[in-house]
């Protein structure tokens, strides 16, 4: 029974003398519960993306048990609602095309059911804002429980990270450095246990600043998914949403802008993934914060690069917990942060995390030893991307961040594919590798393409790193000079869509520049002649999404799930 006043939601199910409430209750028995399970009880979804073809997740099952446990320990009863597992490696074009789906879909599960408040289980790259931009929108009691990284990979005694060493080894492959046999061994060692990516990858970014934002319990992102201490987290988690339900403690009343630019701090000093400034914008918009692509471009010119972690770093995420985990990565970026800014603990994130230490300092090093003096992100802009387009300095060859060259466009991937590795392409290391029509809508889901790869006659040369430019994003495990996210995207009419094989473009980092060096007139000529390809989304959720869905800098959310108009109640009867 809860002390709470504000009558439980739930009740409009349970508590009635009606008829369909006699259903209600009914059926809640036939599956073996007794009234004392139920009646009065917070009810607690636990919102599962759990799925049989998703490594990732694969221990959420058990996880979803422990959870059970600590919301039983704490007087709850829960309800285990499974939803879209979202499996990276496996979903076909992109998983980004369902995030809103997903999102969609855990607003309805819990408007739809008679919950009180909701653990959210997710941590595979879109499963994690995902799930919290449902939650919002609904805005009843929530937290989040990470999945976790998997172990460190390991191939002859050698640590190997989820897709940057993949991407690393497959150029040396392609280059005639690594044999066969070398690569199927590596495949039998870089995943040695569930868990998602162990890089510092879009998985781990976004778990981080799940974190970060306040809506986990203290350190729960860092923790290996083998981990005992994970399985005692979740518990943890299933206790705090009751009292959360208890104390009426909403995503929207922890989500505020203060927490969010923390969590951009924290994406900076992280050199986390570039796919988490769409996740971001469209998480504040779904918890009506104002956040754009400037804030952060500003905060990365404040906040270095700390952690050393892949695809930018030397370590992996097993090794960043041992370092002290996120906890301790915030305890040093402490004068970036509002440490007055709520957590779900219902703590202010000072005192969440007040104790915490950083246990190895080249893992996690002080702000005044960074890892890399670039900045983790920048915006550019320029007649090529009027409304922006990201890069991740810190993660290109320094050579590149000024750079003027021929471009060469690709019209969509199957042309790129059909021609990168020719022995004829006419290709230098000074060329800037152009990608159209794989953006937001001519993905269709903004595939993560955008590190396309080097020619092979250039790997073979020793090159491996070019200036790459599309409006595609690019895996948080990926490396190199490559400019995403570019806005308009191509497929719409943006400028992207103008360039010509043989453009010079020139790029220049330090003054955050994109630039198509062709006269303003001949752009807009080209752009006036300009027809869009021969695509169409004639049905299902394709034409939807089509419909619907917004360009990268404004967080590629649908627009009419945009925004805090409270999601309406259900008629039950
Ligand atoms: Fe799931 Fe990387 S594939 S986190």
């Amino acid at each position: 029974m809860t002390d709470n006043k504000k009558p439980l939601r739930s009740a409009r199910w349970f508590a009635a003398n009606d008829l369909r409430s006699f259903g209600h209750r009914s059926r809640t028995l036939q599956m073996g519960y007794s009234y004392d399970d139920f009646m009065g009880k917070p009810v607690v979804a636990i919102i599962n993306t759990w799925s049989d073809i998703n490594p990732c997740h694969a221990h959420l099952r058990e996880r979803a048990e422990a959870v059970k446990r600590g919301v039983l320990q704490a007087g709850g009863f829960p309800i285990e609602l499974p939803a879209l597992s979202l499996a990276e490696q496996f979903v076909k074009p992109s998983t980004m095309l369902y995030r809103n789906l997903l999102a969609l879909e855990v607003e309805e599960l819990l408007r739809s059911h008679p919950v009180d408040g909701a653990v959210l289980l997710g941590g595979c790259d879109k499963t994690t804002p995902a799930v919290l931009m449902g939650a919002t929108s609904m805005n009843l009691p929530a937290i989040f429980m990470p999945a976790g990284p998997m172990l460190r990979g390991n191939y002859r005694g050698k640590a190997l990270g989820s897709g940057s060493d993949v991407w690393k080894y497959w150029a040396d492959k392609q280059a005639g450095k690594v044999t066969d046999d070398e690569w199927r061994n590596m495949e039998a060692g870089i995943a040695r246990s569930f868990g998602t990516c162990m890089t510092m990858g879009t998985a781990a970014t976004m778990m981080s600043l799940a974190e970060s934002l306040g809506m986990t319990l203290t350190g729960a992102s860092s923790i290996p998914a083998p981990d005992s201490a994970h399985t005692r987290m979740a518990t943890a988690t299933g206790r705090r949403i009751v009292e959360m339900i208890e104390e009426d403690l909403k995503p929207r009343d922890v989500l505020s802008r203060a927490s969010f630019l923390n969590a951009l701090a924290v994406q900076m000093a992280l050199a986390g993934s570039t796919n988490a400034m769409i996740h971001l914008i469209a998480m504040a918009g779904r918890a009506g914060v104002p956040l754009d692509l400037d804030d952060f471009d500003r905060i990365a010119r404040e906040v270095p690069v700390i952690a050393n972690l892949r695809p930018s770093g030397a370590f992996l995420m097993e090794d960043f917990y041992y370092a002290g985990g996120l906890p301790a990565l915030l305890s040093m970026l402490r004068d970036h942060l509002d440490l007055d800014a709520a957590t779900v603990s219902g703590k202010p994130l000072g005192a969440a995390i007040a104790g915490a230490e950083v246990y190895n300092d080249d893992v996690i090093r002080p702000l005044d030893r960074p890892i890399s003096t670039a900045a983790g992100v920048a915006i550019l802009r320029g007649n090529l991307a009027p409304d922006g387009a990201v890069m991740k300095p810190a993660a290109a060859e320094e050579r590149l961040l000024r750079h003027s060259g021929p471009a060469l466009v690709f019209r969509d991937y199957n042309e790129m594919a059909a021609n990168i590795d020719r022995d004829d392409l006419e290709v230098t290391a000074d060329h800037v590798l152009v990608l159209q029509n794989a953006g937001p809508v001519g993905g269709p889901g903004m595939p993560e393409w955008g590190m396309l790869p080097i020619p092979k006659k250039l790997l073979k040369q020793g090159v491996r790193d070019m200036v790459r430019i599309s409006d595609a994003r690019m895996s948080g495990t990926s490396y190199g000079a490559c400019i995403l996210h570019v806005a308009p995207e191509s497929y719409v009419g943006g400028p992207l869509a103008a360039v010509r094989t043989g453009d010079i473009i020139t790029l220049d980092v330090e003054k955050r520049l994109l630039q198509l060096e062709v006269r303003e007139a001949e752009i807009a000529r080209r752009l006036a002649e300009w027809t869009p390809p021969d695509r169409t989304f004639p049905r299902g959720y394709n034409r939807m999404y089509a419909a619907h869905i917004t360009q990268a800098d404004k967080g590629c959310d649908f627009d009419f799930l945009e925004g805090i108009e409270p999601t309406p109640e259900p008629e039950i009867h």
